[in-house]
């Protein structure tokens, strides 16, 4: 790899993955912590990642997922799970990611507490579905992190909502007042030829204001 952007124009939707080649382990540990270490609205790290390799339930989650191949051809899959109960102002888990930074008294202890308790009931009044709004796009973080940690490796990804969300966090086991079913994310090698990449022009993109 020469530089970032050959990282970045690296990552494609790869739409099947060689079901031969696996990941090495170190390598899948790498893209989990490039993931793990992505930054989030608050710093409250609105997500939990799951990763399936059991081949029948990668089957059942492919028929809710429009079919698609990379779910059962990859070698590692990532679903990220956004957080929906656990970022509600009065849960333990925002206390708990309140006190693992240390305050230097109890008044900014005091005014770090109150600052989240305001923040999560203005903006999102801990209703389920504005709180998985906020947890998902959150979610998209370590989400291209972790694509883009692959491609740096010369591995492959595809980044995967084309799926009916319930019926895959049903599969999951997932209690839906805790958790949604933010992203899946195969990951693998390329069986095909990375197509073109078509994206709009910088003039169209960007509009600069002096
Ligand atoms: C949130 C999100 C969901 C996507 N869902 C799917 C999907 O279900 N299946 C798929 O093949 N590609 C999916 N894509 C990939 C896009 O179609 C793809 O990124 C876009 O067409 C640009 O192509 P490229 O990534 O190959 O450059 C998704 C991308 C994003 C960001």
């Amino acid at each position: 790899m020469k530089n970032y952007l050959d990282i970045i124009n690296f990552r494609h939707a790869c739409k099947i993955f060689d079901d031969t080649k696996k990941i090495k382990s170190e390598d899948f540990d790498f893209i989990l912590e490039a993931g793990r270490v992505s930054p989030s609205s608050t710093g409250l790290e609105q997500w939990d990642f799951v990763v399936v390799q059991n081949p029948a339930l990668r089957e059942k989650i492919r028929k809710v997922s429009w079919d698609q191949p990379q779910i059962t051809t990859c070698s590692h899959l990532v679903i990220i799970l956004a957080k929906i109960s656990d970022i509600k102002s009065d849960s333990k888990y925002v206390a708990d990611m309140i006190n693992r930074r240390p305050d230097k008294t109890p008044q900014e202890h005091e005014a770090r507490v109150n600052f989240y308790k305001n923040f999560i009931t203005e903006n999102f009044k801990d209703d389920d579905e504005l709180l998985f709004q906020w947890s998902h796009e959150q979610c998209m973080y370590p989400a291209i992190n972790m694509m883009n940690a692959a491609a740096s490796l010369g591995i492959d990804s595809c980044p995967i909502e084309g799926f009916e969300r319930e019926e895959v966090g049903k599969l999951l086991n997932i209690d839906p007042k805790k958790h949604r079913v933010a992203i899946a994310i195969p990951f693998g090698y390329r069986l095909n030829k990375q197509p073109v990449k078509y994206r709009r022009t910088m003039d169209d993109v960007v509009t600069w204001i002096n």
